[in-house]
Protein backbone atom coordinates (compact mmCIF):
# COMPACT_ATOMS: atom_id res chain seq x y z
CA UNK A 1 0.00 0.00 0.00
CA UNK A 2 1.36 3.54 -1.28
CA UNK A 3 0.37 6.18 1.82
CA UNK A 4 1.00 9.98 1.54
CA UNK A 5 1.33 10.82 5.15
CA UNK A 6 0.59 14.71 6.04
CA UNK A 7 1.53 15.81 9.98
CA UNK A 8 1.01 19.28 11.14
CA UNK A 9 0.18 18.76 14.69
CA UNK A 10 2.92 20.96 16.49
CA UNK A 11 6.22 23.06 14.55
CA UNK A 12 7.07 20.35 11.71
CA UNK A 13 5.22 20.80 8.57
CA UNK A 14 6.17 16.80 7.60
CA UNK A 15 4.72 14.96 4.05
CA UNK A 16 5.95 11.48 3.56
CA UNK A 17 5.27 8.63 0.67
CA UNK A 18 5.57 5.63 2.22
CA UNK A 19 5.37 2.20 0.77
CA UNK A 20 4.29 -0.55 3.35
CA UNK A 21 3.87 -3.93 2.69
CA UNK A 22 3.95 -7.62 4.13
CA UNK A 23 0.90 -6.99 6.84
CA UNK A 24 0.48 -7.20 10.81
CA UNK A 25 2.48 -9.81 10.78
CA UNK A 26 5.68 -9.05 9.32
CA UNK A 27 5.57 -5.33 8.07
CA UNK A 28 8.03 -3.63 5.98
CA UNK A 29 8.31 -0.10 5.11
CA UNK A 30 10.06 1.83 2.21
CA UNK A 31 10.64 5.57 2.73
CA UNK A 32 10.19 6.53 -1.11
CA UNK A 33 10.40 9.98 -0.20
CA UNK A 34 10.31 12.49 2.92
CA UNK A 35 10.39 16.60 4.10
CA UNK A 36 10.47 17.25 7.13
CA UNK A 37 10.38 21.63 7.48
CA UNK A 38 10.69 22.83 10.66
CA UNK A 39 9.43 26.20 12.25
CA UNK A 40 12.03 26.05 15.33
CA UNK A 41 13.54 29.47 14.01
CA UNK A 42 10.37 31.08 14.58
CA UNK A 43 8.73 29.94 17.82
CA UNK A 44 12.76 29.63 19.19
CA UNK A 45 12.34 34.20 19.96
CA UNK A 46 9.10 32.64 22.18
CA UNK A 47 10.72 30.05 24.52
CA UNK A 48 7.92 27.74 22.87
CA UNK A 49 5.37 27.04 19.70
CA UNK A 50 3.10 29.88 19.37
CA UNK A 51 -0.35 28.04 17.74
CA UNK A 52 -0.89 31.30 15.31
CA UNK A 53 2.62 31.03 14.32
CA UNK A 54 2.11 27.35 13.50
CA UNK A 55 -0.94 27.83 11.88
CA UNK A 56 0.49 30.18 9.21
CA UNK A 57 4.06 28.63 8.93
CA UNK A 58 1.97 24.95 8.06
CA UNK A 59 -0.50 26.92 5.73
CA UNK A 60 2.87 28.55 4.04
CA UNK A 61 4.67 25.45 4.08
CA UNK A 62 2.22 22.67 3.03
CA UNK A 63 2.38 23.33 -0.52
CA UNK A 64 5.99 23.72 -0.73
CA UNK A 65 6.86 20.70 1.21
CA UNK A 66 4.49 18.68 -0.85
CA UNK A 67 6.02 19.61 -4.69
CA UNK A 68 9.82 19.19 -2.85
CA UNK A 69 7.90 15.50 -2.05
CA UNK A 70 6.06 15.33 -5.70
CA UNK A 71 10.31 16.14 -6.54
CA UNK A 72 11.81 13.74 -5.34
CA UNK A 73 9.15 10.94 -6.33
CA UNK A 74 10.10 11.35 -10.21
CA UNK A 75 13.41 10.79 -8.59
CA UNK A 76 12.90 8.18 -6.95
CA UNK A 77 9.31 6.37 -7.83
CA UNK A 78 7.46 4.17 -6.36
CA UNK A 79 7.80 0.76 -7.11
CA UNK A 80 5.65 -0.41 -10.36
CA UNK A 81 4.31 2.75 -10.95
CA UNK A 82 4.19 6.87 -12.01
CA UNK A 83 5.05 9.40 -9.69
CA UNK A 84 1.75 10.37 -8.32
CA UNK A 85 0.16 6.25 -7.91
CA UNK A 86 -1.46 7.00 -4.29
CA UNK A 87 -3.37 4.64 -2.57
CA UNK A 88 -4.51 6.77 0.03
CA UNK A 89 -3.47 9.66 2.26
CA UNK A 90 -3.59 9.91 5.71
CA UNK A 91 -3.00 12.57 8.42
CA UNK A 92 -2.98 13.32 11.79
CA UNK A 93 -6.08 14.39 13.37
CA UNK A 94 -5.04 14.88 17.14
CA UNK A 95 -3.71 15.35 19.67
CA UNK A 96 -1.82 18.21 19.21
CA UNK A 97 -2.53 21.94 18.70
CA UNK A 98 -5.71 22.42 16.90
CA UNK A 99 -5.11 25.79 14.78
CA UNK A 100 -2.00 23.22 13.29
CA UNK A 101 -3.86 20.12 13.10
CA UNK A 102 -6.50 21.63 11.05
CA UNK A 103 -3.91 22.96 8.26
CA UNK A 104 -2.81 19.25 8.14
CA UNK A 105 -6.67 17.72 7.71
CA UNK A 106 -7.50 20.66 5.33
CA UNK A 107 -4.99 20.14 3.15
CA UNK A 108 -5.26 16.56 3.01
CA UNK A 109 -9.02 16.73 2.42
CA UNK A 110 -8.63 18.67 -0.85
CA UNK A 111 -5.68 16.30 -1.89
CA UNK A 112 -7.50 12.96 -1.67
CA UNK A 113 -10.64 14.58 -3.05
CA UNK A 114 -8.43 15.74 -6.03
CA UNK A 115 -6.50 12.25 -6.41
CA UNK A 116 -9.45 10.76 -5.67
CA UNK A 117 -8.26 8.29 -2.94
CA UNK A 118 -9.48 7.49 0.41
CA UNK A 119 -8.29 10.04 3.39
CA UNK A 120 -7.81 8.34 6.85
CA UNK A 121 -6.68 10.13 10.29
CA UNK A 122 -4.27 8.98 12.49
CA UNK A 123 -3.37 9.62 16.24
CA UNK A 124 -0.65 11.26 16.41
CA UNK A 125 0.55 9.04 19.55
CA UNK A 126 0.07 5.86 17.79
CA UNK A 127 2.39 7.56 14.96
CA UNK A 128 5.52 7.47 18.12
CA UNK A 129 4.15 4.02 18.88
CA UNK A 130 4.65 2.67 15.25
CA UNK A 131 7.85 4.59 14.43
CA UNK A 132 9.11 1.36 16.56
CA UNK A 133 8.34 -0.74 13.40
CA UNK A 134 9.88 1.43 10.48
CA UNK A 135 13.02 -0.95 10.83
CA UNK A 136 12.35 -4.50 9.88
CA UNK A 137 12.53 -6.68 13.41
CA UNK A 138 10.41 -8.74 15.40
CA UNK A 139 9.29 -7.47 18.10
CA UNK A 140 7.56 -9.99 20.39
CA UNK A 141 4.18 -9.23 22.86
CA UNK A 142 3.70 -8.55 25.09
CA UNK A 143 5.55 -5.31 25.18
CA UNK A 144 5.79 -2.31 27.22
CA UNK A 145 5.86 1.25 25.60
CA UNK A 146 7.47 4.59 27.05
CA UNK A 147 5.92 7.26 24.85
CA UNK A 148 7.99 10.49 26.00
CA UNK A 149 7.27 13.63 24.09
CA UNK A 150 7.13 17.38 24.69
CA UNK A 151 3.12 17.03 24.96
CA UNK A 152 3.13 13.23 26.69
CA UNK A 153 4.74 11.02 28.71
CA UNK A 154 2.40 7.35 28.64
CA UNK A 155 3.07 3.77 29.57
CA UNK A 156 1.37 1.19 27.42
CA UNK A 157 0.87 -2.57 27.40
CA UNK A 158 1.08 -3.97 24.09
CA UNK A 159 -0.93 -7.52 23.56
CA UNK A 160 -0.74 -7.11 19.75
CA UNK A 161 -0.38 -4.66 17.03
CA UNK A 162 -3.38 -3.20 17.35
CA UNK A 163 -3.95 -4.19 21.06
CA UNK A 164 -3.07 -2.14 23.93
CA UNK A 165 -4.24 -0.23 27.18
CA UNK A 166 -2.36 2.74 29.11
CA UNK A 167 -1.12 1.61 32.28
CA UNK A 168 -0.17 5.40 33.50
CA UNK A 169 0.93 9.01 32.25
CA UNK A 170 1.78 12.15 33.82
CA UNK A 171 -0.33 13.69 35.98
CA UNK A 172 1.23 17.23 34.79
CA UNK A 173 4.39 18.42 32.88
CA UNK A 174 4.96 15.64 30.06
CA UNK A 175 8.91 14.78 30.21
CA UNK A 176 9.97 16.55 27.25
CA UNK A 177 8.04 20.01 28.70
CA UNK A 178 10.26 19.33 31.73
CA UNK A 179 13.63 19.49 29.65
CA UNK A 180 12.08 22.44 28.02
CA UNK A 181 11.28 24.20 30.89
CA UNK A 182 14.79 23.77 32.64
CA UNK A 183 16.57 24.74 29.66
CA UNK A 184 14.53 28.08 29.70
CA UNK A 185 14.99 28.65 33.45
CA UNK A 186 18.68 28.17 32.60
CA UNK A 187 19.14 30.46 29.17
CA UNK A 188 18.95 27.67 26.63
CA UNK A 189 17.14 28.20 23.71
CA UNK A 190 14.25 26.21 22.53
CA UNK A 191 13.84 23.50 22.04
CA UNK A 192 15.37 22.50 25.63
CA UNK A 193 15.79 18.56 25.34
CA UNK A 194 18.76 18.34 23.04
CA UNK A 195 20.34 21.69 25.02
CA UNK A 196 19.84 20.18 28.11
CA UNK A 197 21.37 16.74 27.02
CA UNK A 198 24.39 18.48 25.79
CA UNK A 199 25.32 20.48 28.64
CA UNK A 200 24.73 17.68 30.65
CA UNK A 201 27.64 16.27 29.24
CA UNK A 202 29.74 18.14 30.84
CA UNK A 203 28.38 17.99 34.67
CA UNK A 204 27.87 15.69 37.24
CA UNK A 205 25.11 14.14 37.45
CA UNK A 206 25.46 13.29 41.24
CA UNK A 207 25.97 16.96 41.89
CA UNK A 208 22.46 17.78 43.20
CA UNK A 209 20.06 15.87 44.74
CA UNK A 210 17.14 16.24 42.66
CA UNK A 211 13.36 14.99 44.14
CA UNK A 212 12.29 11.61 41.80
CA UNK A 213 8.41 12.45 42.05
CA UNK A 214 6.10 9.65 42.06
CA UNK A 215 9.30 7.10 41.66
CA UNK A 216 7.76 4.45 44.41
CA UNK A 217 4.41 5.59 43.46
CA UNK A 218 3.10 2.24 43.05
CA UNK A 219 1.35 3.00 40.11
CA UNK A 220 2.52 3.98 36.41
CA UNK A 221 2.02 7.69 36.40
CA UNK A 222 4.31 10.56 36.61
CA UNK A 223 4.92 13.91 37.72
CA UNK A 224 7.59 16.15 36.17
CA UNK A 225 6.35 19.72 37.79
CA UNK A 226 7.70 19.21 41.33
CA UNK A 227 11.60 18.26 39.71
CA UNK A 228 11.21 21.67 37.75
CA UNK A 229 10.17 23.56 40.62
CA UNK A 230 13.29 21.98 42.37
CA UNK A 231 15.28 23.00 39.85
CA UNK A 232 14.32 26.56 40.19
CA UNK A 233 14.48 26.95 43.97
CA UNK A 234 17.75 25.47 43.24
CA UNK A 235 18.93 28.32 40.64
CA UNK A 236 17.20 30.80 42.84
CA UNK A 237 19.45 29.67 45.74
CA UNK A 238 22.29 29.24 43.71
CA UNK A 239 24.91 31.99 41.76
CA UNK A 240 24.62 30.49 38.83
CA UNK A 241 28.05 29.86 36.48
CA UNK A 242 29.09 27.38 33.71
CA UNK A 243 29.92 24.36 35.68
CA UNK A 244 26.84 24.80 37.73
CA UNK A 245 24.59 25.12 35.09
CA UNK A 246 26.52 21.81 33.59
CA UNK A 247 26.00 20.25 36.81
CA UNK A 248 22.50 21.21 37.19
CA UNK A 249 21.53 19.93 33.85
CA UNK A 250 23.09 16.42 34.50
CA UNK A 251 21.32 15.66 37.58
CA UNK A 252 18.58 17.09 36.61
CA UNK A 253 18.69 14.94 33.61
CA UNK A 254 19.72 11.78 35.84
CA UNK A 255 16.69 12.69 37.79
CA UNK A 256 14.18 12.24 35.03
CA UNK A 257 15.80 9.49 33.52
CA UNK A 258 15.69 7.37 37.02
CA UNK A 259 11.65 7.41 37.28
CA UNK A 260 11.33 7.06 33.33
CA UNK A 261 13.40 3.88 33.69
CA UNK A 262 12.36 2.60 37.04
CA UNK A 263 8.62 2.94 36.55
CA UNK A 264 9.26 1.37 32.87
CA UNK A 265 10.59 -1.71 34.16
CA UNK A 266 8.35 -2.42 37.01
CA UNK A 267 5.73 -1.95 34.27
CA UNK A 268 7.95 -4.73 32.11
CA UNK A 269 8.19 -6.79 35.20
CA UNK A 270 4.76 -6.91 36.56
CA UNK A 271 3.11 -7.27 32.69
CA UNK A 272 5.41 -10.20 31.80
CA UNK A 273 6.99 -7.92 28.95
CA UNK A 274 9.07 -9.98 26.43
CA UNK A 275 10.18 -6.49 24.94
CA UNK A 276 10.41 -2.51 25.80
CA UNK A 277 9.75 0.32 23.07
CA UNK A 278 10.84 3.56 23.26
CA UNK A 279 9.55 6.50 21.44
CA UNK A 280 9.02 10.04 21.63
CA UNK A 281 10.76 13.11 20.77
CA UNK A 282 12.52 12.66 24.48
CA UNK A 283 13.94 8.85 22.63
CA UNK A 284 16.51 10.95 20.85
CA UNK A 285 17.92 11.69 24.96
CA UNK A 286 20.76 9.15 24.33
CA UNK A 287 21.76 8.93 28.28
CA UNK A 288 17.67 7.72 28.56
CA UNK A 289 18.00 5.02 25.52
CA UNK A 290 21.20 3.64 27.17
CA UNK A 291 20.21 3.03 30.53
CA UNK A 292 16.47 1.63 29.30
CA UNK A 293 18.44 -0.88 26.78
CA UNK A 294 21.09 -1.48 29.60
CA UNK A 295 18.41 -2.73 32.47
CA UNK A 296 16.16 -4.40 29.81
CA UNK A 297 18.44 -6.39 28.15
CA UNK A 298 20.52 -7.20 31.76
CA UNK A 299 17.11 -9.10 32.88
CA UNK A 300 16.45 -10.68 29.35
CA UNK A 301 13.86 -8.32 27.82
CA UNK A 302 14.66 -6.93 24.24
CA UNK A 303 14.56 -3.34 23.87
CA UNK A 304 13.49 -0.85 20.64
CA UNK A 305 13.62 2.19 19.88
CA UNK A 306 13.13 3.89 16.12
CA UNK A 307 15.82 5.41 14.18
CA UNK A 308 16.94 8.55 15.49
CA UNK A 309 15.45 10.55 12.67
CA UNK A 310 11.81 9.23 13.61
CA UNK A 311 11.82 9.96 16.94
CA UNK A 312 10.45 13.80 16.80
CA UNK A 313 8.21 14.35 14.53
CA UNK A 314 7.83 13.38 11.30
CA UNK A 315 5.57 12.12 8.72
CA UNK A 316 6.75 8.93 7.93
CA UNK A 317 5.61 7.34 11.38
CA UNK A 318 2.16 8.61 10.67
CA UNK A 319 2.04 6.36 7.43
CA UNK A 320 3.61 3.36 9.70
CA UNK A 321 0.56 4.25 12.16
CA UNK A 322 -2.03 4.31 8.73
CA UNK A 323 -0.92 1.04 8.22
CA UNK A 324 -0.64 -1.03 11.35
CA UNK A 325 -3.07 1.20 13.53
CA UNK A 326 -6.64 2.29 14.15
CA UNK A 327 -6.77 4.75 11.40
CA UNK A 328 -10.19 5.37 9.86
CA UNK A 329 -12.29 7.55 8.14
CA UNK A 330 -11.86 11.45 8.97
CA UNK A 331 -15.34 12.17 8.53
CA UNK A 332 -15.79 10.25 11.59
CA UNK A 333 -14.59 13.28 14.00
CA UNK A 334 -11.63 13.58 15.57
CA UNK A 335 -10.68 9.88 17.13
CA UNK A 336 -10.35 9.58 20.79
CA UNK A 337 -7.79 6.79 20.91
CA UNK A 338 -7.73 6.30 24.35
CA UNK A 339 -4.28 6.76 25.23
O1 LIG B 1 7.71 14.04 19.74
P1 LIG B 1 8.11 15.46 19.62
O2 LIG B 1 8.90 15.89 18.42
O3 LIG B 1 6.87 16.40 19.68
C1 LIG B 1 5.72 16.12 20.45
O4 LIG B 1 4.91 15.29 19.99
O5 LIG B 1 5.66 16.70 21.54
O6 LIG B 1 8.91 15.80 20.95
C2 LIG B 1 9.50 17.03 21.17
C3 LIG B 1 10.11 17.03 22.56
C4 LIG B 1 10.59 18.40 23.02
O7 LIG B 1 10.10 18.64 24.32
C5 LIG B 1 12.10 18.25 23.00
O8 LIG B 1 12.76 19.08 23.94
C6 LIG B 1 12.25 16.79 23.36
O9 LIG B 1 11.25 16.16 22.61
N1 LIG B 1 13.58 16.28 22.97
C7 LIG B 1 14.49 15.84 23.85
C8 LIG B 1 15.64 15.53 23.11
N2 LIG B 1 15.37 15.78 21.78
C9 LIG B 1 14.10 16.24 21.72
N3 LIG B 1 14.44 15.71 25.19
C10 LIG B 1 15.54 15.25 25.82
N4 LIG B 1 16.69 14.95 25.17
C11 LIG B 1 16.78 15.06 23.83
N5 LIG B 1 17.92 14.74 23.18
ZN1 LIG C 1 5.14 14.03 18.64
Amino acid sequence: MKILAIETSCDETAIAFVECDDGLENPSFTVRAQVVATQIPIHRPFGGVVPSLAKREHLMNLPLVYDEVIQKLKINPPSGGCALKIDRVAVTVGPGLEPALWTGINFAKELAEKLGVPLVGVNHLEGHVYSNWLQSKTIIFPAVVLLVSGGHTVLIRMDGMQKWEKLGETQDDAAGEAFDKVAKMLGLPYPGGPEVEREAVNGNPDAIAFPRPMMHSGDFNFSFSGLKTAVLYNLKANEANEARRADICASFQKAAIDVLVTKTMRAAEENGAQSILLCGGVASNKALAAELKKRAEAVGIYFSAPPMEYNTDNAVMIAAAAYLGHAHPVEKALPNLNI
